[in-house]
């Protein structure tokens, strides 16, 4: 299998595809390895996060000369966007997560390798708009940390939500809970356009302040975004007892100035994300997949 690699995930090996951008910022997408590809097996590494769009695009120019050649194309997203628009809530929405799907598929890719992909609720393989994808979860790389965190002090995993809850299955002897979201009509969290309605609050379970009370947390969730989320969880937990809170995702997008800020003020004594999405932030710990 022979890897071709972007320079945007410079960390999965040495880049082998060039990209550019004219003054117009117009992509451009140089495969100097092309013609070594003919009837070969390839994968190819890329990211499509921060710029999706433009991320997007650059993958179709290199899957439309990739796809001439080779005999089988395998890609390797660790986080894919637009797939939290999976289903249709308000009648006439675009569904973004078939149509990229659709695009990948049509562009020759036959597997895509992923971490936490949004609309899929465990890990496996799995098939959306005649695509197939891997699924792999970085669940257990996150309670790793977890554990190593609080050492020999007793803590309970919690998912935000039951779309999360693979989350917590690491966690045993009753050590894992799952939260409820609820929605308002507001615009909160900051969000000039917000879409849905917004998280304003969390329920649990009614005996779940008997279980944390006292205890470590640690959060773990696919995607922080605007940080809502977790703010509310904090603040549900807080005010059942819990104890340290810390908190842990796959993919940190952190859409917005200073979330990382925001969570840790509202309660949280340390974020760590997966390396899917790249970051600079020294609020935010950074584990290499
Ligand atoms: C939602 O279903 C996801 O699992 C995350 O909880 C969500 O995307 C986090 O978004 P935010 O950080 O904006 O609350």
């Amino acid at each position: 299998m022979k890897k071709l690699i972007t320079p945007y995930a410079s960390d999965f090996g040495k880049p082998n595809i060039v990209i550019r951008h004219f003054p117009d910022t117009e992509s451009y997408v140089l495969i100097p390895q092309l013609d070594s590809l003919k009837n070969q097996k390839i994968t190819v590494y890329h990211r499509l996060y921060p710029e999706p769009e433009k991320r997007l695009f650059e993958l179709i120019l290199i899957l439309s000369r990739v796809k001439e050649k080779t005999k089988e194309i395998a890609l390797f997203l660790p986080y894919l966007p637009y797939a939290r628009q999976d289903r249709e809530n308000k009648k006439g929405e675009a569904l973004s997560a078939d149509v990229l799907c659709g695009i990948l598929k049509n562009y020759g890719v036959k597997k895509l390798i992923t971490y936490d992909c949004h609309f899929l609720a465990q890990a496996g393989n799995f098939t959306r708009k005649g695509l197939n994808i891997e699924n792999i979860s970085a669940s257990r790389q996150l309670y790793a940390y977890a554990k190593k965190y609080f050492g020999k002090q007793d803590f309970c995993v919690i998912a935000p939500d039951k779309g999360s809850s693979c989350f917590i299955a690491n966690a045993k002897g009753g050590n894992g809970h799952s939260l409820e979201k609820t929605r308002g009509k507001t615009k909160a969290n900051g969000l000039k356009n917000g879409i849905h309605g917004d998280v304003n609050g969390m329920t649990g379970h009614a005996d779940l302040g008997n279980s944390i009370r006292g205890k470590g947390i640690c959060i773990l969730d696919d995607i922080i975004s605007t940080g809502g989320t977790l703010v509310h969880a904090i603040q549900h937990l807080k005010s059942l007892g819990a104890k340290k809170i810390i908190v842990g995702a796959t993919h940190g997008v952190f859409a917005g100035d200073k979330i990382a800020e925001k969570i840790l003020k509202s309660g949280a004594s340390k974020i760590f994300v997966t390396s899917a999405i790249l970051n600079n932030s020294k609020k935010v710990e950074i584990l290499k997949l």
